[in-house]
């Protein structure tokens, strides 16, 4: 199966959140099962100098009204279609704003001709490759799905399947109905069953109307977003559409996260070896300036700083999470007062609460090495990778019970403690009390009985994060959609 992939983000090359990290790593765990994926992404400066020693495979004088340059390349072993258009993508930073923190104000169009050119590919304009099917993640590639439907009606060009994936259904891709036209649609797709939403063209919702299946990154999530509390305006489609819609978890790639031969890791330990670990913890204390105490409950925090993730709910409770010999180390970047009230907490409490205000790929691996349990109180979680690495580290996840959290998450309940299953802490709903009782419960246990503390860190080294499931699932889906018969042995 040839998998043409559609993305505006991929690790290594940019990343501004857990979709790079998926978008990066399935490539490599498909390969064994036969999916062989092709990844079409923007000529970011970042991946035009990536991507060195590439090949010309097309000139476009006009996709939309820009001109255009698709290039091939293989690079760390993925396989890459670059759209260099670089009156829209040559920018520095990051993929989606400018500098000051705003939107690009041509996003619209930027992502359109991404889409675009991905339909283009799919119907086989391009020589030398044509997919058997597409994989469209989130906004950004929302209208793959439905250039591919209005260009079979209009043409008649016959078109492969596509899965539209949510990532983050928080993000849809507004704009205007004026730019219809810019965006190279037809005026009839300008309605409900189209890309029209609340009086806007939405990519998502084109998407997930025009898409063959729909797969979001969790069981949970699927469920959640088909709930008008979860559905962000779009659950009675996504009801509407449950029979074609599917979660599957995400898993993360067990060669860039493995301790033993982590550069971010100073101290290389085996996965479940807790004694390892143990010096970990107190370079982590000496990086950040906290009190060298080994008694410490050292809690960590890895993410984006937004209203999804819960972080501003510390400040309010900081007193609460710190008593009982606690310390809190959070690395993270994104809304400025959440990162201004995060440097004034650094201020008040140092020795106690550290955190370093930017993004660091390095501390967000020798965080997780080195703490004893990591933090993730998100207000809704599509999948979530950062109580992945958690797991798989040996620090203990404490998480509010959401999406992909809830998934991935056994709670540390007597029940489960007794059967030895439990790896975590989970808490809900989702505000500052529920949380200071999660860390109050965590820290209870890791005070008062340490053979059960240990069990959950063995318990999290052991569940299995890896890719393998996830991606034999996806192949699956992939083969039902493309009508194969998987009952027969290949
Ligand atoms: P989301 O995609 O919603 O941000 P995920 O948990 O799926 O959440 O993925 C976030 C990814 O980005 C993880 O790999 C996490 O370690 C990383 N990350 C987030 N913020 C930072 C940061 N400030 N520095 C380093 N890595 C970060
Ligand atoms: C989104 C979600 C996150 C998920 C990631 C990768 O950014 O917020 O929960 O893990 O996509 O699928």
């Amino acid at each position: 199966i040839r998998l043409l992939s559609v993305t505006a983000e991929m690790f290594p090359f940019v990343k501004t959140g857990g979709l790079g990290d998926v978008t990066g790593s399935l490539p490599m765990a498909l390969a064994p099962y036969g999916v062989m994926v092709t990844t079409l992404l923007p000529g970011y400066p970042a991946v035009m100098a990536a991507a060195r020693e590439r090949r010309v495979v097309a000139h476009m004088d006009s996709l939309l009204g820009h001109a255009a340059t698709l290039w091939s390349a293989t690079v760390d072993g993925l396989d890459l279609l670059i759209l260099d258009a670089p009156a829209l993508f040559d920018r520095p930073g990051n993929p989606y704003m400018c500098p000051d923190g705003q939107d690009w104000p041509d996003n619209g169009i930027r992502f359109a001709v991404l889409s675009r050119m991905a339909a283009d590919i799919a119907q086989g304009r391009i020589d030398q490759y044509r997919p058997d099917i597409v994989q469209a993640h989130d906004w950004q590639a929302g209208l793959v799905a439905a250039y591919l439907y209005h260009d079979g009606i209009a043409l008649g060009t016959p078109r492969p399947p596509v899965v539209q994936t949510i990532h983050n259904l928080a993000f849809q891709g507004r704009f205007p109905a004026s730019c219809l036209s810019e965006f190279g649609l037809p005026p009839g797709a300008f309605s409900v069953e189209g890309c029209e939403c609340y009086g806007a063209i939405s990519f998502l919702k084109a998407g997930l109307y025009h898409a063959d299946r729909i797969t979001t990154v969790s069981p949970s999530y699927a469920q959640e977003i088909q709930t008008p509390e979860g559905g962000m305006g779009l659950d009675g489609l996504l009801r509407h559409r449950s029979d074609r819609l599917e979660g599957i978890l995400n898993g993360i790639s067990t060669d860039t996260w493995n301790p033993a031969s982590d550069p971010a890791v100073h101290f290389p330990y085996v996965v479940g070896d807790m004694i390892g670990r143990a010096p970990n913890k107190r370079d982590l204390q000496a990086e950040f300036g906290l009190w060298a105490d080994p008694n410490a409950f050292v809690i960590g925090i890895v993410s984006r700083l937004t209203a999804q993730k819960g972080i501003d709910l510390l400040a309010d409770v900081m007193p609460r999470l710190l008593a009982g010999n606690t310390q809190i180390i959070v690395v993270g970047e994104g809304d400025r007062e959440i990162e201004r009230g995060l440097a004034a907490l650094h201020r008040q409490y140092s020795g106690r609460f550290a955190c370093h205000i930017g993004y660091s790929e390095v501390l967000g691996h020798r965080v997780p090495a080195g703490v004893d349990a990591l933090l993730i109180p998100s207000r809704f979680e599509p999948c979530g990778l950062t109580q992945l690495g958690a797991l798989h580290y040996g620090a203990v996840p404490i998480a509010s019970r959401v999406g992909g959290l809830a998934d991935t998450i056994v709670d540390a309940n007597p029940a489960a403690l007794a059967r030895g299953g439990a790896t975590g802490f989970l808490f809900t709903p989702v505000d500052g009390e529920t949380l200071v009782a999660g860390v109050a419960r965590a820290r209870t246990l890791y005070r008062r009985n340490r053979p059960a503390w240990r069990q959950l860190q063995l318990n999290g080294a052991g569940y299995d994060v890896s890719w393998n499931d996830k991606a034999a699932h996806y192949v699956m889906l992939f083969a039902e959609a493309l009508g194969m018969d998987m009952s027969s042995p290949a």
